[in-house]
């Protein structure tokens, strides 16, 4: 193992020897390289002759770019064209986690440690499973989960997915939840919470939230390391009161000496910026110390360097200039409005009583999505075919249930939505 992994990892034992013993393999030997090119072209720096960097530079020393970039984008060269640190750039870092403070109150003053940028959620997803998953180890997911998972933990690095049933009565189910953490009997537990869901679309709400902390402090207690990624994609999107609406991050930050969060999150949902390709991943455990924080900072920006080196400059610079515009706040309200008028829009247009006979919404307040469970043995796939050919209407099939994109449908169409799905059923149920 080289030299600077082994430094990193005795700094992370020293804190907590736990952090180490969750880290995969791939996660132990990783490090960001402090010698070799960064080192050499970091020394350089300012230095009147710098041959050291793999950029181009005009002879006034600014970026060498092609003209006509210049009418498109209103922003000096430097945030423009060159390469960003594979950590992320520092000061939409800096901004990013004062912001987790700021939407999630209850984490006071919890030590955190510094976000990395990630090429949006699943690029830091994939870095969690470069980080702590390994061949054969298993993670915990509800049955309702983004399909994109099984490419990210289990072609990628390995993985089996286990799953709890999301729902009971209505609600989260503790029952299942806690009997498939408890049925894992390796001593590492992976866990991926997903709140706002996708694809339908639940956060658990206040009581809810405290049992599940409740079930995993049980596990952690009895001496199991566990890591717990949180995937925070739709995060702020929770239309309904008595829902929790911070990160379920600040409750796991200070839970246990045996449990790390991974805050998964960044602007693709919660911005409205899918294109743009940034993330952040954040760690959190009890009695972190900027030390363990920077140990793990290292290790996930070498991986970041190791795999797409680092983040779109251009993107990073864009999202730092709008989250210091003074209207920000203001326009990110206005979207969410929006998308909560669907949301109410779409709550009752379903509430209509012949539906029932046909289908029924899973439990949802939060999010993009919904899902319809179907009733009379009438199949998911033939509906969605249907839909296509006869209504014009596109819809997301998952195992039998169907998933609507309230956020992608204007407010005017959500009933006749609803309504085509009833005809359908109507249709196909002969
Ligand atoms: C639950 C969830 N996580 C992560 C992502 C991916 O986010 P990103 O586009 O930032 O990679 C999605 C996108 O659909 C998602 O639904």
């Amino acid at each position: 193992m080289d030299t600077q992994a082994l430094l990193l990892n005795a700094n992370i034992e020293k804190v907590n020897a736990n952090v180490l013993q969750m880290l995969s393999k791939r996660g132990r030997d990783i490090f960001f390289p402090k010698l070799g090119i960064l080192a050499q072209a970091a020394q350089a720096k300012g230095k009147s002759i710098n041959a050291t960097i793999g950029e181009a530079f005009e002879d006034d020393g600014m970026s060498m770019h092609l003209p006509e970039f210049d009418l498109l984008v209103n922003m000096p060269t430097a945030n423009i064209f060159p390469y960003a640190p594979s950590f992320g750039k520092p000061e939409l870092r800096a901004l990013w986690k004062e912001s987790i403070y700021r939407k999630n109150s209850s984490l006071k003053d919890t030590i955190i440690s510094n976000p990395i940028a990630t090429n949006g959620l699943t690029h830091g997803l994939s870095m969690a499973g470069y980080m702590f998953i390994g061949e054969g180890d298993t993670i915990l997911l509800s049955n309702h989960y983004w399909e994109n998972y099984n490419l990210i933990f289990e072609n990628n690095y390995g993985a089996k997915v286990e799953t709890f049933e999301l729902f009971a009565n209505g609600g989260f189910n503790m029952v299942d939840f806690s009997k498939k953490l408890n049925s894992i009997m390796t001593e590492k537990i992976v866990i991926l919470l997903n709140f706002p869901n996708n694809p339908s679309g639940y956060t658990p709400v206040k009581s809810e939230i405290k049992e599940i902390i409740s079930e995993i402090k049980m596990v952690a207690d009895k001496g199991k390391k566990v890591v717990v990624i949180i995937d925070d994609a739709y995060f702020g999107l929770v239309y309904e009161d008595n829902v929790f609406t911070e990160s379920i991050f600040v409750e796991l930050a200070n839970l246990s000496e045996n449990v790390l969060a991974l805050k998964l999150d960044g602007p693709t949902k919660e911005d409205y910026v899918w294109g743009f390709r940034v993330g952040f991943i954040t760690y959190a455990i009890k009695g972190g110390t900027v030390e363990l924080y920077e140990a793990l900072e290292n290790k996930t920006a070498g991986a970041v360097r190791g795999t797409i080196s680092n983040i779109s400059q251009l993107s990073q610079s864009l999202l730092y200039k709008v989250y210091s515009a003074p209207t920000y706040e203001q326009s990110k309200k206005a979207k969410y409005d929006v998308l909560k008028t669907r949301y109410t829009v779409l709550r009752n247009a379903l509430s209509k009583q012949e539906y029932a006979e046909y289908f029924s919404p899973l439990p949802f307040n939060s999010g993009y999505f919904m899902c319809i469970e179907l009733k009379k043995g009438l199949a998911a796939e033939d509906i969605r075919k249907h839909l296509l050919e006869k209504y014009s209407t596109g819809v997301i099939v998952l195992g039998n249930v169907i998933r609507l994109a309230f956020s992608a449908v204007p407010q005017i169409k959500l009933p006749e939505l609803v309504e085509n799905i009833y005809k359908a059923c109507i249709d196909l149920d002969k």
